[in-house]
């Protein structure tokens, strides 16, 4: 039997999503994405917000990321796993979907480990537009997995940096971090440690993957006037700056509620003053004050900059051929004979 066409969904594969990033240019889809994100940013009252819905065990973590605009759905199921690259698997994996809220039929699904990386860049990105020092040209970059090179491409894009200073504890990954680099346009400096990574830099990313309460920059690494996007403290007990940074900085970050219970601010008193990034965004608070200031982008990762992600993926698609029609969704001919249409497609693969 031949699905009818309110049976299918719009599927974007992995192999599709590499075909749209190429078709676009990377440049571009960080851009788009940015400003998709910044949209959702000036209109962030009107989500519904929730902190994710987190399954943690001894290996991992398993999470579901919802949220709404009103016309509509999006979520997202991705887990953070770090030792599985010892096995050859990938620390995050993620899909998504995106759906009418009217009908409550899925319009998108899509494969999300790529646009989660593509999308988590172009949101640190869009903060440090915000909150780095003005001229900042230079970033390290600790931490050299999946995650390092669409951050240091998202930097050049969106914040115009042109140098980058690379350390990872596990040199094979910055090695790859360097050769994926080449010919992006970034000088490219490989560290031998991270104070070493530090010097000189405007920008500091971490992007460590670790279950526990790292120390990834300690307070004497960080100087005055510096922009610090904290990415890879994202889950309750697992942070990567000394508690001393916090109380230098001004923090910023997406939703305050889920990022107390998994940013770095965990560490802190549950009161302690932070901005939320929207508000700097709208123009309702104020980003970065004075040059010395330290700033913090205390990044986790929230549903609206996915569900952003998903809106720029059912537009970017459209008129293209990089996704299929999947039949996803079971279309009898009268809606409430859905027992009648199991039966029928008996007889007919019987016959
Ligand atoms: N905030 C967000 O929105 C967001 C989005 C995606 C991923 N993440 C988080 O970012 C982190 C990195 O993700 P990934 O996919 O790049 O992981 P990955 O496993 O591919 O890479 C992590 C890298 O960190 C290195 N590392 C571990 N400890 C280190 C240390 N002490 N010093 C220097 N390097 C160290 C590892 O050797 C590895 O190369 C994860 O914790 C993930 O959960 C956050």
């Amino acid at each position: 039997m031949t699905p009818s066409s309110k049976a299918l969904v719009p599927f974007v594969s992995v192999e599709n999503m590499m075909r749209l990033v190429h078709h676009l240019g990377i440049e571009t889809v960080l851009r788009d994405l940015a400003d998709h994100i910044e949209e959702d940013f000036r209109r962030w009252e009107l989500f519904d917000k929730t902190p994710r819905v987190a399954s943690h065990s001894p290996g991992g973590v398993i999470e579901l990321m919802p949220t709404s605009d009103g016309a509509l759905y999006g979520f997202k199921y991705v887990n953070g796993h770090p030792r599985n690259t010892r096995s050859g698997l990938q620390t995050v994996t993620a899909f998504g979907l995106l759906a009418d809220v009217a009908t409550g039929y899925p319009v998108l699904l899509t494969e999300m480990t790529l646009l989660t990386a593509l999308r988590t860049a172009a949101m640190s990105a869009l903060a440090a537009k915000h909150l780095a020092p003005r001229g900042a040209h230079v970033m390290a970059m600790i931490g050299n997995g999946a995650q390092a090179e669409f951050q240091s491409r998202a930097m050049q894009a969106i914040v115009g940096i042109d140098t980058v200073r690379l350390y990872d504890i596990d040199p094979v990954a910055t090695e790859k971090c360097v050769r994926n680099l080449a010919g992006s346009g970034l000088c490219v400096v490989r560290c031998g440690s991270p104070e070493e990574a530090v010097e000189g830099a405007h920008i500091v990313t971490t992007c460590t993957a670790d279950k526990q309460y790292a120390t990834i920059l300690s307070d004497n690494m960080v100087g005055s006037g510096v922009h610090i996007n904290a990415i890879g403290g994202d889950c309750p007990g697992k942070t990567e700056l000394a508690p001393a940074i916090l109380k230098r900085s001004s923090i910023f970050v997406e939703y305050p509620e889920q990022t107390r219970i998994e940013g770095e601010i965990q560490q802190l008193e549950p009161d302690h003053p932070v901005t939320e990034l929207w508000e700097v965004i709208s123009g309702k608070a104020r980003g970065r004050q004075t040059p010395s200031e330290i700033t913090l982008f205390d990044s986790v990762g929230f549903a609206i900059e996915d569900f952003s992600a998903l809106r720029f993926v059912k537009a970017a698609i459209q008129g293209t051929p990089f996704s299929e029609d999947l039949d996803l969704l079971a279309d009898p001919d009268d809606p409430r004979d859905l027992y009648g249409m199991l039966q029928r497609s008996a007889a007919v693969s019987e016959a």
